[in-house]
């Protein structure tokens, strides 16, 4: 019997860490080789707040990506002392703008503290006016299962205090987050691979996983339901954003494990599995591109991902970074990318 082939037209990452120097160098082809194009974050040290930042920060990822056809989608990091001069001026460069509540997660120290809607509001109105998508680790700093969903109340004031406002929730985790998208027009959200896959289970229910710690956390059985039935159906308000956030092994097998899964390298192939595990492969066109070219007005590079259902081994490291499920065996491989 043939192997099914799947074919993926200008797949979209719409949140993804590629860090700068070694690291940038070291991992940027990763995403580069078979992704069109990918929402860059800002979560630099120090983050990247100002315009000669975001351009200096495109130009280094640039080279690190050589003669790989893709688009690096630029953020900036929220700060709520941006004005509408500079919002204008920055406009044309930039993609979205990420905030990071201060201290929720790695390099997020400058971040908002307290969402007082006020104090937001001159920013956020401009942001509006301009069409600037907002993009937002949503979590509080309660108690770590419950950050995400206490923080919806959070998601809620601002989606009705700026109607006009496109607001993304980033990697969402739970069923609460899923359900608001619905509720508010404005509210859309991007899902990652992993939390498509795994729980806390697979965290920590048997000996402690570091290469899955990330930030949100995997949640509970029911939320990665609730994540899936979204995903599989290519709900119109939700799109694929891996977060797949690299350090190097030192920081992740050690006391004190930096969050961040590594994902880059297998998304497509793990995200065709699934989807092909769930028959519903005729939506993951929408959720790998489609949906994200409507949600942010974008028209991606054309590039065509050839999949295989042939076994792949993942590598035990790439370039000193562990991948989710190294050295395990998946499904599907990628045979091919064709530009143009
Ligand atoms: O697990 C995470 N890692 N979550 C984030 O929000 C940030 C990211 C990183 O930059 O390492
Ligand atoms: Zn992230």
């Amino acid at each position: 019997m043939p192997s099914t082939i799947v074919t993926l037209d200008a797949p979209l990452d719409m949140h993804l860490h590629l860090r700068d120097e070694v690291m940038l160098r070291n991992i940027a082809k990763a995403s580069a080789a078979t992704f069109s194009g990918a929402l860059i974050m800002p979560n630099l040290v120090p983050p990247v707040s100002s315009k000669e930042a975001l351009l200096a920060y495109k130009k280094r990822i640039t080279e690190a990506i050589g003669e790989e056809h893709f688009t690096p989608y630029m953020t900036l990091f929220f700060k709520s002392e941006y004005d509408r001069a500079f919002l204008e001026s920055v406009r044309e460069e930039l993609t979205a703008i990420k905030l990071y509540p201060a201290g929720i997660t790695t390099n997020s120290q400058g971040g908002v503290s307290g969402f007082d809607i006020e104090a937001l509001r001159p920013s956020l109105e401009a942001m509006s006016d301009l069409e600037i998508p907002l993009c937002i680790h949503g979590e509080t700093n309660g108690f770590v299962m419950d950050r995400e969903a206490e923080f919806v109340s959070i998601y809620e004031k601002l989606a009705s205090a700026f109607p006009k406002l496109k607001i993304i929730m980033e990697h969402i985790t739970t069923k609460e987050s899923v359900a608001a998208l619905d509720r508010f027009e404005n509210l859309h959200a991007t899902i990652t691979v992993h939390h498509l896959l795994i729980t806390l289970d697979d965290v920590a229910g048997g000996m402690l996983q570091p290469h899955l710690f990330c930030k949100p956390i995997a949640k509970r059985p029911q939320d990665r339901e609730a994540l899936l039935k979204v995903a599989l159906e290519a709900h119109p308000k939700v799109m694929f954003g891996s977060d797949s956030a690299p350090h190097p092994r030192h920081a992740k097998e050690t006391c004190g494990c930096a969050a961040g899964v590594f994902t880059a390298p297998i998304a497509l192939q793990l995200l065709t599995e699934l989807f092909d595990t769930h028959r519903s492969l005729e939506h993951i066109q929408a959720f790998i591109s489609g949906n994200a070219q409507k949600i942010y007005g974008i028209a991606p590079l054309s590039k065509k991902v050839i999949l295989e259902k042939e076994p792949f081994r993942v590598p035990a490291e790439y370039n000193g970074v562990v991948p989710m499920y190294a050295s395990e065996e998946i499904a599907y491989s990628i045979k091919g990318v064709r530009h143009g």
